[in-house]
């Protein structure tokens, strides 16, 4: 018996023999990282020792020891807590970038409650906590549970952690009989560069941010792990009451302080949104020297019986709002520019930067969009950043906003070394060699390897693979990138997915005897090859990866053509700019030009059409269902969906949609008929507004399509 060996391939004694080893190995890591903070493993090797323990669990149930690893400590384990409901949810708050939407905010609510814009309404101001909240749970004033929000509904329990957090009090007095009392617990600067000095000392974990140090250190399954961490905790709302706490949100607020939980201290009442503004500012002055993250400030509606009229959407309240601050910014040096090759050939420029951080998350690698960027123009040619190109060597300035990739945003002249060079775009591409070539009007330069480009292979291959193409069970990014680099058992084109089963049998034992892959996991992704064998024609045709030939195109493209093989044929026709065929494709509503010459590229005689008939020689490609719209409301509609959906998956409300016969769209436009707003809707919702364009929320939608 090795590590590699299957669990289901054990005897009962070798599993238990192994867990008992396993037991061994595992506690006495946990020991030395978590209580001596002195680890004597990779955070890699722990990881696999506890996988292997947990798969050998999950094959002999009866054989997990009292003291087994997956019941004691480790990294944060979602699984490994119990759940508690909240019984009031637990909800999240809309945004507001700009002061703008503060008015609108107010004048929002002010038409909820059908008073005249502008009604004057108090708020209170507080510093948005940049942590995770937790819920407290009193009854009889005694501490009886503590819960992460979790999915707003079902948090974890993490009750013997939360006792160990010295803001928390055990037992209150005067308290009504039941109290949920919900706020955030953070980590103060200095407490978190300690803990990670003592960490990193002892070659442990480092936490990249305050937030994140809070969050592991909360949800450790092992309380007195959490009782060595430093945690802080600021109430600032409540859940379940059995009798209201004031009739204010500044009169709860100062209850709770008296019954001794600490309350931010830059909490203020303000009487308009002139006095929320000035507020905001003097908390965004005080900002780097709280000693502790915040990224905003939140503005809650004070009256109480306001605050219930007005009640919530699907997660946020329509009483409150964060004011965030501004994207972070940094300055560093620029190491090197690196160019990314894409899935449709797109030479990417990276910024290789000296590591900085923004905003408590250190940075070491940023977009530089295209070659216009770092040249200092846009796409029509007009100056960006005062026409100042971008060099190795520079003095950069990096920005970051939320957790979208971080950006270059400025270059400073006075600091540039004298030796820097102006950046040469390659006109041929790092990856194959290939030219690389700017068409009239793209942006972007592009590698013209097609298929013979390893980086566009390995990109479509994971594209082909990816959630809303064939999606295959065990069969994602990483294990392309193995395939794609093996030279026995190679996957280079999609057509080979599905001949890796039936290649010679030596090929075969050698992927059941790497590392990770055993005869069952084998057997299984075989399976989930063969389960997809049968693929509807639009996400086959998606799949395929073609430039401008996205999901709703592709979608398109099948109803129009219907079956796979009709639509083969007309592709054939279609390459004659003058045929019938050619004008059939163009006419398709919502089909352009542009797509369609991309289309009509892959589908030409040649390398890469020769590459879709092997792949569609192993498929059934089932025909479009033309959708069934008798006494669908939304029959010929045109319909955009924004912000957040609660219930359902945004690709899951597109299809239903075009399912009853709308087009889904993804702006707003004069010709839209119908806005489904979530939660976070921005600019889309105040668009349609502004058209008079109908806009209803999920529930709305749900009750719009139900029993269809
Ligand atoms: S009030 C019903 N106040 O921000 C409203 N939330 O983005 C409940 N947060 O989930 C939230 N500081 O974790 C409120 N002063 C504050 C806050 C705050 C931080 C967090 C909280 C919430 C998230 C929403």
């Amino acid at each position: 018996m090795t590590e590699a060996t299957e669990p289901s391939d054990l005897t009962p004694e070798q599993a238990r023999q192994e867990l008992a080893r396993l037991a061994v190995l595992l506690g006495d890591a946990n020991l030395a990282y978590h209580q001596n903070d002195a680890p004597e493993i990779s955070d890699a090797d722990y990881d696999r020792l506890k996988q292997r323990n947990a798969a050998i669990e999950a094959a002999f149930p009866d054989l997990v020891r009292d003291d087994s690893p997956s019941l004691m400590v480790g990294a944060p384990a979602a699984d490994g807590f119990s759940k508690i409901t909240h019984s009031v949810r637990m909800m999240s708050l809309a945004n507001a970038f700009d002061d703008d939407e503060l008015f609108d905010f107010r004048d929002r609510i002010n038409r909820y409650l059908g008073q005249a814009d502008g009604h004057p309404i108090a708020f209170t101001a507080e510093p948005k906590i940049d942590g995770l909240s937790l819920s407290l749970r009193y009854e009889q004033g005694q501490l009886v549970s503590a819960a992460t929000r979790g999915d707003g509904q079902v948090g974890e329990n993490v009750t013997a952690n939360a006792r160990t957090i010295a803001d928390i009090p055990h037992s209150i007095e005067n308290a009504p009989d039941i109290l949920e009392v919900r706020g955030e617990v953070y980590m103060s600067h200095r407490d978190f560069a300690d803990l990670n000095a003592r960490h990193s000392s002892r070659g442990g974990k480092v936490f990249a941010n305050p937030r994140n140090a809070a969050a592991g250190s909360l949800r450790q399954l092992d309380a007195s792990i959490t009782a060595d961490r430093p945690l802080c905790f600021f109430a600032y709302s409540w859940g379940e009451l059995s009798h209201p706490l004031a009739d204010t949100q500044m009169g709860a607020i100062e209850r709770l302080a008296a019954m001794g939980f600490k309350t931010n201290p830059l909490t203020r009442l303000c009487d308009s949104v002139e006095d929320l503004l000035d507020h905001y500012r003097t908390i965004e002055t005080q900002r780097s020297t709280l000693g502790y993250d915040i990224d905003g400030v939140v503005y809650k509606v004070n009256d109480l019986s306001l605050q219930s009229r007005l009640g919530f959407r699907a997660t946020t309240p329509r009483w409150a709002i964060a004011h965030k601050f501004p994207a972070e910014l940094a300055w560093t040096t620029l190491a090197g520019i690196d160019i990314q090759v894409g899935r449709t050939g797109a030479l990417s420029p990276v910024a290789r930067l000296t590591p900085v951080t923004v905003g408590g998350v250190v940075v070491s690698n940023a977009t530089l969009h295209n070659e216009d960027y770092i040249l200092g123009r846009d796409g029509n040619g007009n100056p960006i950043r005062d026409g100042k190109d971008i060099r190795v060597g520079d003095w950069v300035q990096v920005y970051r906003a939320g957790d979208v990739i971080p950006k270059i945003a400025d270059v400073d002249l006075s600091k540039r070394p004298d030796a820097a060079q102006p950046f040469v775009f390659p006109d041929q591409c790092p990856e194959c060699g290939s030219p690389a070539i700017r068409e009239e009007g793209d942006a972007v330069r592009r590698c013209t390897g097609g298929m013979i480009c390893p980086a566009q292979a390995v990109e479509r291959l994971k594209h082909f693979v990816s959630r809303k193409a064939f999606d295959i069970d065990g069969l994602g990014a990483k294990q392309i990138e193995m395939f794609f680099g093996d030279d026995v058992l190679p996957i280079r084109e999609p057509a080979d997915i599905f001949t890796l089963e039936t290649r010679d049998a030596a090929n075969l034992a050698r992927l059941k005897n790497r590392d990770g892959w055993g005869d069952k996991s084998a057997k299984n992704l075989f399976q989930a090859i063969e389960d997809k064998k049968q693929i509807p024609f639009g996400k086959c045709l998606f799949a395929l990866g073609i430039r401008h030939v996205g999901e709703v195109a592709a979608n398109l493209i099948a109803l129009h053509y219907g079956d796979w093989d009709s639509f083969v044929m007309a592709m054939q026709d279609a390459q004659d700019a003058d045929s019938a065929a050619y004008q059939d494709l163009i006419a398709i509503d919502g089909f352009g030009q542009v797509m369609a010459q991309s289309l009509l590229a892959a589908f030409a005689p040649g390398a890469e059409r020769d590459g879709i008939d092997r792949l569609t020689a192993h498929l059934t490609i089932a025909p479009a269902q033309r959708p069934k719209t008798d006494g669908s409301p939304v029959a010929g509609k045109t319909i955009v969906f924004t912000g957040t959906l609660e219930r359902m998956s945004r690709s899951e409300a597109k299809a239903k949609a075009e399912s009853l016969g709308a087009k889904v769209a993804g702006s707003v436009s004069a010709r839209t008929d119908l806005l489904v707003a979530g939660p976070g809707a921005g600019s889309k919702a105040k668009k349609a507004a502004d058209l008079g364009i109908e806009t209803i929320d999920e529930e709305g939608w749900l009750r719009l399509i139900e029993g269809l």
